[in-house]
Order: structure tokens, then sequence, then C-alpha cells
């Protein structure tokens, strides 16, 4: 048997439209949604608390409640970055426990964590908090190319996860650079290595994703990613429909219902044209990039390398920044090319380039990064290059999280009169300027609408 986990309402809506989907667009179809059959929907983490906060003026626990409501019979899936939640750095273990709590009793029944550079310190808070209040923690590994990175790595990291409980192991692929020969030999390990159902999740972005996963399939993938067709290809998953069309036919069980996904399909098809035609998605995301495969680094990064060589009229030396970047990442100890390690890789390499003298500068990021703040390097890292950028600053070798304060007591002596509950209170955590400008436009949106009925009634 070969389950699906839709992701239209998270990844495909991240890839294709920078996860500018409101909570309206879909409100709709979440009730057929949750007759399809799907082992679960992916709707919420990743970028869309960001983006509801900061673009949509939603609040995404209220968008969490009300699909929940609507799909009471799906699991409810969400995408986790370990210690660093939703946001861009890494939150004391008090606000990582809070958050898992209150994402399983808004709604989520399966939390997906993983780290950026696969350090399995910065997950365990979350997966032990996520199995104790009873919800199914999967492990992420971060799929990469190096020249460190192979399968024994990956199996030694789904053992580990393995015993600290997680319920799956996921293979993310988040640049789409797993081959289907890669992915069937990775899975194949795994399932030889561990007891717990495995999936995989990858992307179109170049061309691999639909024979990557038909062959991890075969190596005994008990779960797979897809997007609804119309929100599928490109940056995106492969098409959930296609996938089981293919699958059924060489003899595998796919428990989903096809008229629903041809329904939730038809829903999609209207909305994707409208976003074509309101330019909220860009064509361009929707084709195949096959450079990606001859530089390997994910399409993403490719594209903001000639963005920011644009911008200071430079594109001529793109060559010698794609030579560069290998060495920039190879210096750093080989992280994943993931958020926010791609960005922070290109702007070095661009910036060793243009400045003619390497790490002549370097962002704080990267001085944090080199001082062990994101956890530790997959591989090791130039001590000279770490020197030149750091002189004699410290670097972490304990977990990070351990030397933070506890971050709640805090939060509640700042923000206390501001929040009206310990939801608000994570929003504020997080995206402090974004959350204090959506509460106060929700404030005067309660007031509007009060207004508005005390003069109806007059
Ligand atoms: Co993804």
């Amino acid at each position: 048997m070969v389950k699906i986990t839709e992701t239209v309402l998270r990844d495909a809506n991240q890839s294709l439209m920078a996860t500018r989907m409101p909570f309206e667009a879909f409100e709709p179809i979440l009730k057929t949604m949750d007759k399809a059959g799907y082992h679960s929907i992916e709707c919420w983490g990743g970028a869309t608390f960001d983006s509801c906060l900061r673009y949509l003026k939603e609040d995404p626990w209220e968008r969490l409640r009300k699909i929940k409501a609507a799909c009471p019979e799906t699991k409810l899936q969400m995408l986790l970055r370990g210690q660093n939640l939703l946001g861009y750095k890494h939150y004391p273990d008090d606000v990582v426990r809070l958050f898992v709590k209150k994402s399983v009793e808004n709604g989520i029944d399966i939390i997906r964590i993983f780290d950026a550079l696969n350090d399995l310190r910065n997950i365990e808070v979350a997966v032990d908090e996520t199995l104790k209040n009873g919800a199914e923690a999967s492990g992420a590994i971060c799929y990469t190319l190096s020249p460190i990175h192979n399968n024994e790595m990956y199996v030694d990291l789904a053992r580990k996860m393995e015993s600290m409980g997680v319920q799956s192991i996921c293979v993310k692929d988040m640049a789409g650079l797993l081959s289907p020969k890669e992915g069937y030999e990775l899975v194949s390990e795994l399932k030889k290595n561990v007891k717990v159902p495995i999936v995989v999740h990858t992307h179109c972005s170049t061309g691999l994703g639909y024979m990557t996963l038909l062959k991890c399939a075969e190596a005994g993938a008990d779960v797979i990613d897809t997007a609804i067709s119309s929100f599928s290809g490109g940056t995106s998953q492969p098409a959930t429909e296609t996938m089981i069309y293919t699958l059924r036919q060489l003899g595998y069980d796919v428990p989903v219902t096809e008229k629903y996904c041809k329904k939730i399909n038809d829903f999609f098809k209207r909305y994707h044209n409208k976003c074509l035609e309101e330019g909220l998605i860009n064509p361009v995301v929707m084709g195949t990039q096959t450079e990606t495969l001859i530089y390997q680094i994910p399409g993403g990064m490719l594209s903001n390398l000639v963005s920011q060589l644009t911008a200071q009229n430079e594109l001529d030396r793109l060559d010698e920044v794609l030579e560069e970047t290998p060495k920039v990442r190879a210096d750093f100890g080989y992280p994943p090319l993931v958020t926010p390690m791609s960005q922070m890789v290109g702007v070095q390499a661009v910036s060793n380039v243009l400045s003619g003298e390497r790490y002549k500068n370097a962002s704080t990021e990267i001085r944090s990064y080199l001082k062990g703040e994101y956890g530790k390097a997959p591989g090791k890292v130039n001590e000279e290059v770490r020197k030149k950028i750091l002189g004699e600053e410290k670097v972490h070798t304990s977990r990070y999280a351990d030397t933070l304060e506890p971050g709640i007591p805090k939060a509640k002596e700042e923000y206390g009169d501001k929040i009206a509950c310990d939801e608000d209170l994570l929003s504020y955590i997080m995206f402090p300027a974004q959350a204090e400008e959506f509460f106060s436009e929700r404030e005067l949106r309660k007031k509007n609408t009060f207004s508005y009925k005390i003069s109806e009634i007059e």
C-alpha cells in the first residue's frame, strides 16, 4: 500500500504562490478533501504562519482551528523547523514546548520536524513534546548531495530518530535533487534499518520528482507527498492523480477515492487560473530547471544569485559565483542548501567574488553559523576561514538552545497586557512586529463589526 499526503494547502501553496493562499480561497473544498482518504493533509507550518500574519492578515491559529473543524476525519500535518519553530532563529525550550503543545491542541495530528543541518539536538525537544501531547512525530532528514553525505549517514540519522521515538521518517528533498536511483537505494536502506514507515517528500523542480516517487514506492516507501494536479509540477510536488493512476496500474493499493480528487482538482483549477490572471502565480515556477542537476544548488537559490548579481549590475560574473558557491559550502562543512543556509552561502559566494577577496566580508548570519548558533555543521568547517571571520570569538559546542534563558516568562512580562491567550503570545514571540500590527488590526475589525451591528439596530 502507498498512502498519500496532499500538500496543496502548504507546500504547493508555498512553492507556487509564495504562501499567499488565504483561508477563504480553499474553505469551500475542505469538507471534500476530508472525504478523499488521504493519509494526511499538509496544511500548516512552514511559511504559512509567517505569511498569515505578515501578508494575509489572518490569525494562523484560527486558520488551523477552522481547517480542523472542516476536516475532522483526516490527519492534519504541519512542517516544523525544529528549534527554529516557524521563525528564523533558535528559541528556548519552553517556547518550543508551548508551541508544540498549542499546535496539537489547535488541531495538528502529525508534526514533521527537521533541522536544516540535520543536527538532531535541534529536533529532540520538539519530538519529545509532540509525543507527550499524543500526536505523531515524523522525523525529517534533509536530503542533499555533497562529498560527505551518503546513505550511511542518512541511515544513521534515521536510526537515531527512531530511538528518539519518531513514528515515521521522512526523506525531505527540498531541492528536487533526489534521483530515481538514489531514492530507490536510500529508501531500500532505510527499510532495512528502521521499522517505522518511510515518507518521501520531493519537488518537481528538476523534473525528477515523478520518477523518484515511483522508484521510492518500489523500494517500499509507505507514504508519498503529492499535490492535486492543478497545483502540482514545477517547484511543487508531483500530481496526486497521476501518482495514484500509475501506482494502481502497477498493483499498489492507494486508499484515495478518485471522484473526490476530481472535485478537489476542479475546484483548485479555477483558483489556479485566477491566480495566474492576477499574477499571484508566476508561470516560471511551473517550468523544469535542470541547471540544479549541473550546479547541485536549488532552483530558488540560483534565481536569488541571478537577482543579486543583476541588482549590482554584475550578472556577467555568474559563472565565477557558481564556481565559488560549492567552495564556500565546503568551507562551511557542507550544510544542506535549505533555508536559511542556501541564502547565507549564496550571499557569501557573491561577496567573495565581487569584493575580490574571499571572506573579506561576512553577514551576521554567517558569523552566528560559524559560532555554532545554528547547530553543528555536518562536516568539518575550514578553521582558517572561521578564524578569519570570527577572530578569537567563542564557538559553541553544546546545543545552542541550552544557552538561552526561558522565553515564556520574559515574553509574558513584555507583551502580557496585549495578549488574550498563549496562541497570541507565541505569535508575538516568533514575529513581534507582524503580530503587533495584526493584533491592532484585529481589534479594529472587532470594533467595526460591533459598531456596524449597533447602527443596524438603530
Ligand atoms: Co518541500
